[in-house]
C-alpha cells in the first residue's frame, strides 16, 4: 500500500472559492488537484494501491479540514485539474460546519482534522518518509513496494509541522537535486515504486 499526506496550508477550509481562482482565490488549490491527479491517475485507469490524505490547516481547529482518498473505491476522478479540484471544493463545502465524516464522493472521506495531531500519527508509522529538499537520495533506499510519505503544497512546512516531522522519526528523502513541485513529486515516487513492485530477482546461475 502506498500512503501520502499532503499538508495544504492555504486552501479555504469551507470551500469558498472559485474554480476559475484556484492559484489565488484558491490557495493553490491548482497544485492540490493536480498531487490527487499524479497521485491516483494513470493512462485509463486509477491507482487502487494508493491511499492520500490532504490535511487542509489554513485555520485551526474546529475549523480544519481533512479530505482522505481511497483508491480501491475512488470513483469520479477524471484526469483533468479543474473536475478534480471541483470533487475536492465540493468536499470542503459538505463538511462545512459539520462535526462528523462524509463521504462526499465514493472514495473521498471530509470531515474535521486536528492537523498537528493527524501529522504527528501519520509520520509516526514505521518507515515514514518525509519527502523534502535535502534529505537523503531515494535511490540510496532499499526497494519497496509499500510506503506511507509526507510532503508539503508550494508552502513549506510550518515551524510547528517541521518540528513534529524531526521528532517523528520520519526519514528525510529527496527525489533529485532540484526542488520539483509537489505533484511531480509524487509522480516520481509512484514511478519509483512502480518499478521496485516490477523487479524481480535475476537468474545468474552460469549455463
Ligand atoms: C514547491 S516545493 C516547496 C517550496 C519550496 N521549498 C520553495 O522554495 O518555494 C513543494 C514540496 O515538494 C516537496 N519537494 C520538492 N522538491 C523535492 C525534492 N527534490 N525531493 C523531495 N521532496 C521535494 C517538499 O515536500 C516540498 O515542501
Amino acid at each position: 500500500m502506498r500512503r501520502f499526506l499532503l499538508l495544504a496550508h492555504r486552501v479555504p477550509v469551507d470551500g469558498a472559492f472559485t474554480l476559475n481562482d484556484l492559484a489565488g482565490g484558491g490557495g493553490r488549490m491548482d497544485e492540490i488537484a493536480r498531487c490527487v491527479s499524479t497521485a491516483f491517475t494513470i493512462s485509463n485507469d486509477l491507482r487502487r494501491d494508493t491511499e492520500l490524505t490532504v490535511l487542509f490547516g489554513s485555520e485551526p481547529p474546529p475549523r480544519s479540514r481533512r479530505i482522505d482518498i481511497y483508491g480501491a473505491r475512488l470513483r469520479l476522478l477524471n484526469p483533468d485539474e479543474r473536475s478534480t479540484a471541483a470533487l475536492l471544493k465540493n468536499a470542503l463545502i459538505r463538511s462545512h460546519n459539520v462535526p462528523g465524516i462524509v463521504e462526499s464522493s465514493p472514495g473521498m472521506v471530509v470531515g474535521p482534522s486536528q492537523p498537528l495531531e493527524d501529522l504527528a500519527r501519520f509520520a509516526s508509522q514505521p518507515g515514514c518518509w518525509w519527502l523534502v529538499e535535502g534529505g537523503a537520495p531515494l535511490a540510496s533506499l532499499a526497494p519497496t513496494s509499500d510506503v506511507a510519505a509526507v510532503l508539503s503544497d508550494p508552502t513549506d512546512p510550518t515551524p510547528p509541522e517541521r518540528e513534529i516531522l524531526e521528532r517523528s522519526g520520519a526519514v528525510s528523502i529527496r527525489v533529485g537535486p532540484r526542488s520539483l513541485r509537489s505533484s511531480q513529486v509524487l509522480d516520481v515516487v509512484q514511478n519509483v515504486l512502480d518499478g521496485a513492485s516490477e523487479a524481480v530477482p535475476v537468474d545468474r546461475t552460469p549455463r
